[in-house]
């Protein structure tokens, strides 16, 4: 290929060899290189895989009944969102770590070292804009995504606002949860401070929590309804939601708070109306409305 391999500064300027082919930088003509339909057949295939997977992520997560409240409806499609906006990114990345896996871009061949240099790789400019202009998109659309979920989620929880400030028309039900080594307790302030070792509500009616610990620090999570907050001695912590699906659900303890950490859990059942009023009754407690 090469004739003499001196280089003089006197010499003109020689055109660096390049693996490429003439011409072949255009985007239009990539996809006339085998390589190239290939790498993209493959990314196709991982994206696809990547997104059945998620929907069988969510479904795993439903066989307990949920979602149970808006919350978690918000934090379902955003799983959805992160995924279809991140898969193909992160499957054409998987599809050229598999193409070089198997050895696509040619085997290295024999022991001895290379008797001349290889071609120059040069940057490919339309390739290095692409992919950082498609790469900042993304992670500003994601961003805002976030921002926006995390508003609306905070709003959907009452955030740290008490509930008789809610500009919500349906007044909630204030229940103060109290965590303690290895059990929950809730108090019903408003409905004869009646006390339960499960959490019962009827549907559609906002509730408002004041969280709190007797011992050690906990994590109040009400896992269909997607709402976790620390349970802490000596403060009270404020969430809520608004249960909208009738059934009976999980709550656990998210924080490692000793031995029978792993079994400090109850129920969330959600009832209708009629059902919480004679459950409250039942309870000693007086009538909710
Ligand atoms: Cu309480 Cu873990």
């Amino acid at each position: 290929m090469s004739t003499v391999d001196e280089r003089t500064p006197e010499a003109e300027e020689p055109e660096s060899p390049t693996n490429r082919p003439p011409g072949m930088h255009l985007a239009t003509r990539w996809m006339e290189r085998p390589y190239a339909r290939r790498i993209i057949l493959l990314t196709v295939i991982i994206s696809a895989v990547i997104i059945a997977l998620t929907f069988v992520m969510v479904a795993f997560m439903n066989l307990s009944g949920g979602p149970a409240s808006d919350i978690q409806g918000e934090i379902e499609k955003t799983m959805y969102v992160l995924t279809f906006t991140s898969a193909p990114l992160m499957g054409f990345t998987l599809a050229i770590l598999t193409y070089s896996w198997w050895g696509g871009w040619g085997k290295v061949k024999g022991p001895e070292e290379p008797t001349e240099e290889g071609p120059a790789i040069r940057t490919n400019g339309v390739a290095v804009v692409a992919w950082i202009t498609v790469c900042s998109l993304l992670a500003a659309f994601l961003v805002i995504w976030g921002l926006v979920e995390l508003a609306t989620i905070t709003a959907s929880s009452y955030g740290s606002v008490p509930a008789n400030q809610q500009p919500n028309a349906a007044k909630a039900i204030d229940i103060n949860v109290t965590g303690q080594q290895w059990v929950w307790s809730f108090q019903y302030p408003d409905q004869g401070k009646i006390t339960s070792s499960e959490l019962v509500v009827p549907i559609n009616v906002p509730l408002y929590f004041n969280v709190t610990s007797l011992d050690v620090v906990h994590s109040f999570w009400v896992v269909e309804a997607g709402v976790k907050i620390d349970a802490n001695p000596g403060a009270i912590t404020n969430t809520g939601f608004t249960p909208n699906k009738l059934g009976t659900f999980n709550i656990r303890c998210a924080e490692l708070c000793g031995l029978h950490h792993a079994y400090m859990e109850t129920n969330l059942r959600v009832v209708t109306q009629e059902q919480f009023d004679s459950w409250v009754r039942e309870m000693g407690g007086a009538k909710t409305s």
